[in-house]
């Protein structure tokens, strides 16, 4: 029976300082499991994006969910994908500062540095390999959630501890 409960690895969890097992079976119970509870979690927390090692299973897979909600209301619409042993082909020379957080680190954003485009290879949910190039807060949050299955976080990004701010503060200001 799958376990519904979403508890979430917070920041000094060593889960999420290691690096994701590649997924082999797409097609098994376990896998399968995984990205249901995933699906499940992300729209419990209000979060836009998921990592398998934030639900303490250390595998490459990620959930992209972007749309607007009380924790980022000017997310755009976007149907969820699930994306499974993703490798990153190219990204833009240029980058951007925006906001994030993470479920992992409640209480703060902060302003992280990110390639606007970055074109991705991954397996989706029914087995085929895609390429899709993500852009602007869509392709931050590709680049946040990868971050997970490396074992990093977006505060190791950060340019400046003066860019983190408390989360309370962040609502005031957006
Ligand atoms: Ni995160």
């Amino acid at each position: 029976m799958l376990n519904k409960n979403c508890t979430i690895a917070k920041l000094g969890e060593p889960i999420l300082r290691e690096k994701a097992k590649k997924v082999k079976e797409i097609n098994s119970p376990e896998i399968q499991d995984i990205i249901t509870k995933m699906l499940h979690c992300v729209k419990q927390s209000k979060g836009v994006g998921l990592a398998a090692p934030q639900i303490f299973e250390s595998y490459q897979i990620l959930i992209i969910s972007s749309h607007p909600n009380e924790r980022y209301p000017n997310a755009p619409l976007l149907k969820d994908e699930v994306l499974i042993n993703p490798k990153i082909i190219n990204k833009s020379k240029e980058k951007e500062k925006g906001w994030e957080g993470c479920l992992s680190i409640p209480g703060i954003r902060a302003l992280v540095p990110r390639h606007i485009n970055i074109e991705v290879e991954y397996t989706s949910v029914d087995g085929n390999i895609k390429q899709v190039i993500f852009e602007d807060f869509i392709a931050r949050i590709f680049q946040h959630e990868f971050d997970h299955l490396v074992g990093k976080v977006y505060i190791d990004r950060v340019e400046d501890n003066i860019d983190i701010i408390s989360e309370e503060l962040y609502f005031k200001i957006i």
